[in-house]
Formats: structure tokens, C-alpha cells, sequence
């Protein structure tokens, strides 16, 4: 299996979390599916979006059909998301706008049931990208506070490393965060377990 159809490890481990019988996933940017086909095959619903409708036929394709899948073709920011279990969001959030980052992740928060689990990668500061001029939305270490607020931390790396990009090869310096957060079920400061 090549490794863009095998699922992230924090969306495997994101998914063993969620707890009830209710089993409904949001994919943010969901590309052709790598996360989406693995939570079709582990039960779930999953509404997936991204604002290529190429992407999205291809992950509707490769799902065969599957009654559990829907998908919104748009931009993840002004998407409809309630009532999640899970969200995943996968080398996704950092290509909404700046302006609408925070804007969206106050959505996540709020779209996520109590107890609820958020899973995928957020950009930092120090990244490439950010240093080319490449607009891209990046949390700075100070802020990071306001991504884990109302969250318990259940998983948290943070890379800051060379390495290459997907599609095209390209070496470039990654600063990213892999997170998996769970939505608590009171208010309060974030906890790290
Ligand atoms: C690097 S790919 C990641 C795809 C998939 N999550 C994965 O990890 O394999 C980023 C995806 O985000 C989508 N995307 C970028 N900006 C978006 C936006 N504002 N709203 C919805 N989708 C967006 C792109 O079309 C692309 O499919």
C-alpha cells in the first residue's frame, strides 16, 4: 500500500477515542480520502469537504458507493459542520485564509460533541512557507494556548524539520503540529493527560 492511501497515524489513533455508538466524522480538506476511506471502513459517517470537486469525485469513486459518505464541495471555512464525534483535519487548516483561521477553529471547537475529538496538523511559525512569503496560516508558540483552550491534550508532537513536500518532492522546512484534542465536557483550561 502506498503510504498517500494508508491513513495518518493520529487519524487511527483519533478514531480508537471516540466513544458512544454515534459514530460521525468530519474530514476538513479531505483530498482524495486517505483519512475518509479509513473511517468509512472503521464504521463511521463522514462528511467530507475540500474545494476541489476533482478531489472529491475521485475519494466518491474509491468509496464504491458507500452510503456513509457525504460530501460539500466549498471552502472549509463557511462549511456546515455540526455534531461531530471527530474531525480530522489533515496538511489542511493552514490553507484557509489568516483571517479565517481563527474563525474556524472556534467552529471546529463548538461543532464537536462533548468529549468530542479533533485530529490533524497545524501550522507553526517557523515554517518554510511562512519564510517564502507563501501565505499560509501559522500559529506562533505564544498562541498556541488558544488552539488547546476548552481541549484536553491527548497527543501532541511538534516537528520542526527539512523535509520533502508530497506532490512535488521538494525539500522545505516543516514546522508542524500533530495534535489529538478532546473537546471537554466543561469548561476550564486545557489539560495535557
Ligand atoms: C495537502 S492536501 C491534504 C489532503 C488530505 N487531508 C490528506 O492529508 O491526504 C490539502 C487539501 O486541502 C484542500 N483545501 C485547501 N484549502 C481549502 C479550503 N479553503 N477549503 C477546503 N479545502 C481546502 C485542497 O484542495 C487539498 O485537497
Amino acid at each position: 500500500m502506498r503510504y498517500q492511501h494508508r491513513p495518518y497515524r493520529h487519524t487511527v489513533a483519533a478514531s480508537g477515542f471516540v466513544q458512544g455508538a454515534e459514530k460521525h466524522a468530519v474530514d476538513l480538506g479531505c483530498g482524495v480520502g486517505r483519512d475518509s476511506l479509513y473511517l468509512l471502513g472503521q464504521g463511521f459517517h463522514v462528511c467530507a469537504i475540500d474545494r476541489s470537486s476533482q478531489a472529491l469525485e475521485k475519494l466518491v469513486a474509491a468509496s464504491n458507493g458507500n452510503q456513509r459518505l457525504s460530501v460539500q464541495a466549498g471552502c472549509m471555512a463557511e462549511a456546515n459542520i455540526k455534531d461531530a464525534a471527530l474531525i480530522v483535519a489533515s496538511h489542511s487548516l493552514y490553507f484557509v485564509e489568516p483571517e479565517s483561521f481563527w474563525p474556524l477553529w472556534h467552529r471546529i471547537r463548538k461543532a464537536l460533541r462533548k468529549d468530542g475529538i479533533f485530529a490533524g496538523h497545524i501550522l507553526g511559525d517557523q515554517d518554510g512557507w511562512a519564510a517564502e512569503g507563501r501565505v499560509v496560516s501559522t500559529v506562533k508558540k505564544t498562541e498556541f494556548h488558544r488552539i488547546v483552550e476548552g481541549f484536553d491534550v491527548l497527543d501532541h508532537r511538534e516537528v520542526i524539520k527539512p523535509m520533502p513536500m508530497a506532490q512535488s518532492g521538494r525539500e522545505k522546512l516543516w514546522h508542524v503540529h500533530t495534535c489529538i484534542l478532546r473537546r471537554r465536557r466543561f469548561g476550564g483550561a486545557a489539560n495535557s493527560v
